[in-house]
């Protein structure tokens, strides 16, 4: 079996054309956003995503060597040739679809209101249309905040990480933060004084999927991809992982 690990070494380069050697991919993510994808104490990049595709990989028979990569830019890094693959997760969109290819789903996600201490009542997004309201930059949450306010509207904060933007409310620059429910849910949990309550909104928001992303028409690496995801998804690796970071 491959040994596969989240952050291993660069190794030498196998003899050209050695048998069996799997090819090695650089994956960028924006480990920024526990729990899918962050720093340990030794700064590997680690996190669900990260296990997720470490195991396809394993069963697709190649290898992935992740690197932290600031969200704002992360695509461009594909076509730059600097990532072969981003896991950072991308909500599989029409729009980015157009630049990049996806592949199958690996995780159901919703946006996720996030209200601030003494704001009152915010029951639907629609509350939210005269607060001032913080975002990650470009995310689907910057999305659906820009549908609501308008995209010019002074009152959308942009920041470069969800952390950033969900700092902003906890000290009161904004009234609320709309991001990726799997986020926020673990910001509010892991900071228990931030006085911070989470509003759902099912009827507005519509369900979002995580793909990871490969440059435009490299069909080589997306079917490695899908072909080790269908193998984690059906022998119970996929549920085993899903299960450490999520419960049943
Ligand atoms: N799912 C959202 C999107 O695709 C947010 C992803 C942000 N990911 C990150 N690692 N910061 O827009």
């Amino acid at each position: 079996a491959l040994a596969v690990t989240a952050c291993s070494k660069k190794e030498e380069a196998p003899a050209a054309g050695a048998a069996g050697e799997a090819r090695e991919y650089i994956v960028g993510s924006d480990a920024a956003y526990a729990p899918f994808e962050f720093q340990n104490d030794k700064n590997e990049v680690v996190g669900f995503s990260v296990e997720v595709l470490s195991a396809v990989a394993e069963k697709g028979g190649f290898k992935v060597r992740f690197l932290n990569t600031p969200w704002e830019g992360i695509f461009a890094t594909l076509d730059q040739g600097d990532r072969d693959i981003i896991s950072s997760s991308v909500t599989i969109t029409d729009q980015r679809k157009q630049s990049m290819d996806f592949s199958e789903p690996y995780f159901e996600a919703r946006q996720l209101i996030a209200v601030g201490k003494g704001v009152g009542d915010v029951k639907s997004f629609q509350d939210l249309k005269n607060k001032k309201v913080s975002v990650q930059t470009g995310t689907t949450g910057d999305e659906v905040v820009q549908k609501l306010l308008g995209k010019t509207s002074p009152n959308i904060k942009r920041f470069e990480s969800m952390p950033l933007a969900l700092k902003e409310l906890e000290s009161g620059g904004v009234q609320a933060s709309v991001g990726d429910n799997g986020v926020v849910i673990n910001y509010v949990k892991n900071n228990p004084g931030s006085g911070i309550v989470t509003v759902e909104d099912a009827q507005t928001f519509a369900p979002e999927f995580y793909g990871f992303a490969v440059k435009k028409g490299n069909t080589e690496l997306l079917e490695k991809i899908n072909k080790g995801l269908a193998a984690i998804k059906a022998d119970g690796t996929y549920d085993q992982i899903y299960k450490k970071y999520f419960g049943n």
